[in-house]
């Protein structure tokens, strides 16, 4: 009887004692899973770090383990095309004409970091540079353009993990009521982890007028993540040249965040019409020589106008001569058109002389 009550209570115990460990378990199990993705910044970039466990840089003792010995050469030929980076200059130059400044400050900013790597791959520490950058100049030179080349480089230099670009202005990270603007910054932050958030007219975030402005809340945020989160995400803010001064004057610790300032000229009238030849070479068209008079004499006067956006404005109005080309040979059915025909613009193509029907001159 006594040795059958005993067997009963631990046959209990050993039951109660699973039960509790399950409990604990499940629980602490449970925990892990409900972490917010963006509830508190902190939170979040802990979350992503549980989803990307590949460590962006290699933890001290790996360093140790894998440095160089002390009398390695190295040799930046080698390095650039380990991390393919070439490709990435002959993209840029391939797509941009022109530009000069801007290719030479990326090359600059691709240097600094081929040597950090090296320095890294001897021991040598060195903090992280600061990578938040600055692209300024007017509509149409090439911003966005070479933002995204610019998140590719880091990326393929292992300074960014992922190098998607996240495009975001005014609205993507300023509230209209309380309460909205800091889950709004947070949201575009966790999208841009890993990659670039490019942040356009990024002047429009500060309102100094206006007392009720959110704006400031976003840019707290902003100051806040560039620093602590450095070496998980480069901001790239862009806009005019001289509101992006005044914007920094208001808020100088933005503009001490900032390490690299990129200008981007706007464009000569040469450089557009060299631009015009490119993407009408990559459509396969052509402008005969009065075309690309008339051409030039369209652009001399557009620039003057407002709301001229360089580039994007050749751009638009080639594709206009493309319709206003295509108007002209459809509209007689029975002429016969030879393979060089349906190449070339004329002037009447880029004047608009033929069909008031059709898109009016450039407007953007
Ligand atoms: N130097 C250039 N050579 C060839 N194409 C160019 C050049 N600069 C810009 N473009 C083309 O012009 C268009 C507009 O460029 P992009 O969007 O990069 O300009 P942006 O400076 O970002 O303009 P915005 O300030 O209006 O956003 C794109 O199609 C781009 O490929
Ligand atoms: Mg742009």
């Amino acid at each position: 009887m006594i040795a059958e009550i005993a067997f009963a209570s631990a046959t209990c115990i050993v039951f109660v004692g699973l039960v509790a460990l399950a409990i604990v378990s499940v629980w602490s199990g449970g925990k892990a899973a409900e972490l917010p993705v963006s509830a508190g910044y902190g939170e979040a970039s802990r979350t992503l770090a549980v989803q990307r466990p590949r460590a962006l840089w290699p933890v001290k003792s790996d360093r140790r383990a894998r440095s160089l010995p002390p009398d390695t050469m190295v040799r930046f030929a080698a390095e650039r095309e380990a991390a393919g980076i070439d490709e990435v200059f002959a993209a840029l130059d391939n797509d941009l004409v022109g530009l000069v400044p801007v290719k030479r400050k990326v090359q600059e900013i691709a240097a600094l970091l081929l040597v950090d790597r090296a320095r890294k791959k001897f021991g040598l520490e060195a903090p992280r540079p600061n990578l938040h950058m600055c692209f300024t100049g007017p509509p149409g030179t090439g911003k966005t353009t070479v933002a995204l080349r610019m998140a590719e480089l880091l990326h393929r230099l292992g300074y960014l993990e992922q190098g998607q670009l996240v495009h975001a202005m005014r609205d993507d990270l300023v509230g209209e009521y309380i309460g909205q603007t800091a889950p709004k910054t947070r949201r575009a932050l966790d999208r841009a982890m890993g990659g670039v958030l490019f942040i356009d007219e990024a002047y429009y975030l500060y309102r100094a007028a206006d007392s009720k402005d959110y704006g400031q809340e976003a840019i707290d945020i902003l100051l806040q993540v560039m620093e602590n989160e450095r070496d998980k995400l480069v901001v790239i803010l862009a806009g005019y040249k001289d509101r992006m001064d005044g914007f920094f004057e208001s808020n100088p610790g933005m503009g001490s965040r900032i390490a690299h300032h990129l200008d981007f000229a706007p464009y000569e009238v040469d450089e557009m019409i060299a631009i015009g030849r490119l993407m009408l070479e990559r459509a396969r068209y052509y402008l005969s020589e009065d075309a690309e008079a008339a051409f030039r004499g369209y652009l001399t006067r557009r620039m003057q106008e407002p709301r001229f956006a360089h580039a994007r404005s050749v751009r638009n109005e080639l594709e206009r001569a493309r319709l206003r080309h295509a108007h002209r040979l459809a509209s007689e059915p029975d002429r016969s058109w030879s393979r060089d025909d349906l190449m070339r613009l004329e002037s009447v193509d880029i004047l608009a002389g033929n069909a008031d029907s059709l898109p009016t001159p450039d407007r953007s």
